[in-house]
């Protein structure tokens, strides 16, 4: 690609800066008023693979009480509350709130329901061992996220993030996820979340990276302290 050319992709106009505010003007209509057609487009833009990517921080939450962010329809929370864990889903839009509810009711999931933001937790100090959160909007490079989080994880607690990006080499799912990430730099991003943790004295590290033809990374982020009481899954 010509130097002008890259030029015009990162002026304020440009067309990356285009192509982020299409991005997140997109995700807003799915997260609120097409919250009913977010299953759907899940499961199209990455070939039917949504679940299984999103499933894979199953292996990393400890129990019992596990928080997490931005729960969407409610799938994960059906299934960590199946596990005998006391769930919490904290979701901002109404309207997935109402899908999820759906999903709980249909699925037969007794889960606690707040709505609110990851960035002002409406939880104590030490509540959780376990903060999930996959396939996480804006909210994860928040630093206010990042001091919340460690606030109310206990002594040993972790936050386990799924999905903040998917690399996939071939075909139709290789160009929806350049579409959806935007091709987002992938170091980059690990970096961004590694500076966010530090100042907390959290440690961060990349636990999973493949999966389904894709490389979709589960990042395990540790707050230190001995962990007392907990169940594996
Ligand atoms: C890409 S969806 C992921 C949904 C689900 N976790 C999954 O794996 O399919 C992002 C979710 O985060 C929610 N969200 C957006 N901003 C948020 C915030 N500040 N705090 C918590 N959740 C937020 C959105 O409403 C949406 O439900």
């Amino acid at each position: 690609m010509a130097e002008g050319q890259r030029a015009d992709e990162k002026r304020p106009g440009g067309r990356r800066a285009w192509r982020a505010r299409l991005y997140l003007w997109a995700t807003r209509r799915l997260y609120h008023e097409l919250a009913w057609a977010y299953d759907a487009a899940a499961w199209l833009v990455s070939l039917g693979r949504w679940s299984i990517w999103r499933r894979q921080v199953l292996a990393h939450v400890r129990g019992p009480r596990v928080l997490e962010l931005g729960p969407g329809t409610g799938h994960l929370l059906a299934e960590m509350a199946g596990r005998g864990w006391q769930v919490v889903g904290l979701e901002p839009s109404l309207q997935m709130q109402r899908v999820m509810g759906r999903t709980l009711a249909r699925r037969g999931a007794r889960v606690a329901r707040l709505r609110g933001r990851a960035e002002a937790l409406p939880f104590a100090d030490g509540a959780f061992d376990t903060i999930v959160s996959t396939f996480p909007a804006q909210y994860i490079l928040s630093a206010d996220t990042f001091r919340e989080a460690a606030r109310v994880l206990c002594p040993g607690g972790r936050l386990v993030i799924g999905g903040l990006y998917v690399e996939v080499d071939r075909g139709l799912a290789r160009v929806a996820a350049r579409l959806l990430y935007g091709g987002a730099s992938v170091p980059g991003a690990l970096d961004r979340l590694g500076a966010l943790a530090e100042p907390h004295g959290l440690r961060m590290s990349v636990v999973a990276q493949g999966v389904a033809g894709a490389r979709v990374p589960v990042l395990v982020i540790e707050r230190p302290g001995a962990a007392q009481g907990r169940s594996e899954p």
